[in-house]
């Protein structure tokens, strides 16, 4: 994609940023003004947005950082969780009006300094123990944008600094979301050829860059870095938690928990507490491969039935979806899981799924022993690891 494509696109998300922003100046309380489901069409509630905000300012602050920059700051809801926390905070947006915003809510705290400019920006500040892309880079114009734009925040971090990417998109998850937003449509009874290709025009008008876990171990390998990816921490069955991850990229050297420097058993349908007790009594790390996930099976497996129909079998997708909900039944919710690892004492990372697949992959591990998961960078063998969002 040309430099002027990618400088449109980011236009246009500022303007389109601008007005969310000022139309949420009127509403109290409206922060999280223009949050909301694809699926449902509706305002997250107030219990999903603060799970949500909650547990990715927790997960920055395990990090434990004193200085922060944060890219894409938009009305500083992480700055707000954050400030009280560090002595260095600078946020920018490419939104004049979010930056305006952030300026008079948190610009009198000393150490702050919050300016307009995009991820790209070549006057990026320097020296920060961490950098926050939070729910950002799924406005990133392309492949391209996203690597520099890494490659800005990598340099940005102090020597041992990480690089915390929060909210990214899963492409191989991305098709079955794709189904749950056409069941909220209600589209009534079709063919199966009509929903395929509902599902490809959908596919066809993305203006998201949506991201395969795959790029960040390989990019990180390339700079020196190791990937820590997570799914989200929360519990709620929302988007969000289903549909998307977070990434660390850390500094070679942090203890990380590698892949195959320890026991691995496939997951055999053993319940959570059943999978916490065997794995509090080993005494160092286990993962678990091919945990079920109960709320991502419908979708996954709904979209397998939908690709076998004939083209002019008749199908609700709401119907299709409602029957493919057994599939989940013996499921563990990786919410679940963590926290009956947290009451006994051990650490649980539960990694996004590098295919599209119902089932994840769980970690657990003695609590201290380790800051987290390591990814293998595999090889990519020129396969595209992102979409390329269109312009609108
Ligand atoms: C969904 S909001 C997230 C705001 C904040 N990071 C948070 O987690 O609450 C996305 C923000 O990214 C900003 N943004 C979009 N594209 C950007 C880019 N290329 N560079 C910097 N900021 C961008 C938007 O203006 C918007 O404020």
């Amino acid at each position: 994609m040309g430099a002027d494509s990618e400088a449109r696109i980011v236009e246009q998300w500022a303007a389109i940023y601008d007005a969310v922003y000022e139309s949420a100046e009127d509403a109290s309380g409206a922060d999280f003004a223009g949050w909301r489901s694809s699926i449902t069409g509706e305002n997250y509630s107030p219990a999903e947005t603060a799970e949500w905000l909650d547990g990715t300012v927790d997960e920055i602050l395990s990090l434990g950082p004193d200085s922060v920059l944060e890219i894409g700051a938009g009305t500083g809801l992480v700055v707000a969780g954050l400030l009280p926390h560090v002595g260095r905070y600078v946020g920018t947006d490419i939104s004049a009006t979010a930056v305006a915003r952030m300026t008079r809510d948190h610009g009198h705290h000393p150490g702050t300094e919050f300016r307009v400019g995009d991820a790209d920006a070549p006057d990026l500040p320097d020296g920060f123990d961490v950098v926050v892309l939070n729910s950002v880079i799924h406005h990133f114009p392309g492949p391209g944008y996203l690597r520099r734009a890494l490659e800005r925040a990598v340099k940005a971090c102090t020597v041992g600094g990480t690089v915390f990417v929060g909210d990214v998109h899963s492409l191989p998850l991305r098709e079955a979301l794709r189904l749950c937003v056409l069941a909220g449509r209600s589209p009534g009874e079709t063919t199966a050829g009509r929903v395929r290709e509902l599902l490809a025009e959908q596919a066809a008008q993305e203006r998201e860059l949506v991201i395969e876990p795959a790029f960040f171990p390989a990019f990180a390998a390339e700079h020196g870095l190791v990937a820590d990816m997570r799914l989200k921490p929360g519990v709620c069955a929302t988007e969000m938690n289903l549909f998307r991850y977070d990434v660390r990229l850390r500094p070679a050297g942090t203890p990380l928990i590698a892949p195959g420097s320890h026991p691995t058993v496939p997951w055999d349908g053993r319940t959570a507490a059943r999978l916490v007790a065997d794995a509090a009594g080993k005494g160092e790390a286990v993962t678990v491969t091919g945990v079920l996930h109960p709320d991502l099976a419908p979708p996954v497996t709904a979209l397998g039935e939908l690709r076998g129909l004939d083209a002019i079998a008749r199908v609700d997708v709401g119907a299709l979806l409602d029957g493919a909900r057994a599939a989940g039944e013996g499921g563990v919710r990786p919410g679940e899981l963590r926290a009956l690892a947290a009451a006994n004492g051990l650490a649980c990372y539960c990694l996004p799924a590098a295919r599209e697949s119902a089932r994840y992959d769980a970690v657990l591990a003695p609590e201290g022993s380790a800051s987290g998961p390591a990814a293998e960078a595999a090889p990519l063998s020129g396969r595209e690891l992102t979409n390329v969002p269109r312009l609108q």
